[in-house]
């Protein structure tokens, strides 16, 4: 029997597109599923001024085929130098959508991020005054606390206290890992929501290492224990307004992903919806698909919800993926988790 789901085209609340060589495959393969999307500015060097989100933005647009519609939300990386005054410029005119803060060494080119929070207060305060949200790594860097005990560092130590000091600033903690932080998003007022990746829904730990590492389930934060991966799932199923996607589907070159020392980063931009539908349905609650793929971001970001819709059906075999996609400098891995999915967007 086909089954056929048909949603408000969805959006992507965190991605990586990287830049020039990259930007025709990254672009065009989220833009098949996304209308719109958290563009993330961890590039090198990363995107700390207006001019630069604005020169990105356009590289993006002009990278889309003619036939595609995507818009790119930009966001500013947060340095201890940030001035106050370009955010507040660049949210209010519309540039940008967010501020991204990386704490400093947490992931892929976060050299620059922050290291004092006391130094970005000023900051904090004048975009919880103008209504502009902060996306937050929450992984401390601290090399004494264990890799899967960063995000509860996190959350304990930097978060809490940001979010105390500014009650009214919209906080987004980005791709949670843990019950922990499931935990304590439902347990604050409504300025803190997450976002949740498709691979944090779909893999634990032990289909990163048992009988072998594999370099294309390595992420950061790092996947944890079955039991948080499974309260991820409970939290997105719930429908509840304070989780939505965001993929950060970020694409590495294979060959930087299967070295000595492997980049962070899954590329699911190719198959998210089709994962996700596969996972909602699982636990019966595919009528609440649509809220957090197409609905809680928007909502969230104050932002339109989007007028046009995608169909996804469900057939009677495993629907079949490329197994890499091309770039000029290489082959990049699509994410591909330990089951299949019947389930295929129809473009
Ligand atoms: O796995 C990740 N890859 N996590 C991040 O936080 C950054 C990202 C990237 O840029 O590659
Ligand atoms: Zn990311």
């Amino acid at each position: 029997m086909t089954k056929e789901l048909v949603i408000v085209r969805p959006d992507d609340w965190h991605l990586h597109l990287r830049d020039k060589d990259f930007l025709p495959t990254t672009v065009n393969e989220s833009a098949k599923s996304f209308a719109r999307a958290i563009i993330m500015p961890n590039l090198i060097p990363p995107i700390t001024k207006l001019i630069d989100a604005e020169n990105y933005k356009q590289r993006i647009l002009s990278a889309l085929k003619p036939n595609l519609s995507f818009d790119p939300l930009m966001t500013l990386y947060l340095t201890e130098e940030t001035d106050p005054k370009e955010v507040k410029e660049g949210f209010v005119s519309g540039q940008i959508s967010a501020v991204k803060l990386y704490p400093a060494g947490a992931t892929t080119n976060s050299r620059s991020g922050v290291q004092n929070f006391e130094k970005i207060k000023p900051i904090l305060e004048i975009m919880a005054e103008i209504g502009c949200p902060l996306c937050i790594h929450g992984e401390v860097t601290d090399s004494n606390i264990d890799i899967f005990d960063r995000e509860k560092a996190f959350i304990d130590s930097v978060l809490n206290k940001i979010r105390t000091d500014n009650p009214t600033l919209k906080i987004i903690m980005e791709h949670i890992t843990t019950k922990d932080a499931v935990d304590y998003v439902f347990s604050v007022n409504k300025n803190l929501a997450a976002t949740v990746t498709t691979h944090h829904l779909s893999i634990n730990r032990n289909d990163l290492l048992a009988g072998g590492i594999r370099p294309h389930f390595y992420c950061l934060p790092v996947v944890k224990r079955e039991c948080h991966r499974l309260a991820l799932v409970e939290a997105v199923v719930s429908g509840s307004p304070k989780f939505f996607l965001g993929t950060d589907s970020a694409p590495h070159l294979d060959h930087d992903k299967e070295s000595s020392c492997g980049c962070a980063g899954c590329f699911t931009a190719t198959n998210t919806l089709e994962i996700l539908a596969h996972i909602f349905e699982e636990h019966k609650a595919l009528d609440k698909l649509e809220l957090f793929t197409s609905i809680n971001g928007a909502k969230f970001y104050g932002k339109n919800i989007n007028s046009d819709k995608i169909r996804i059906i469900k057939k009677n075999k495993p629907t079949s993926f490329p197994e890499k996609i091309s770039t000029p400098r290489g082959e990049i891995t699509i994410f591909k988790p330990n089951f299949e999915t019947k389930w295929q967007v129809q473009v």
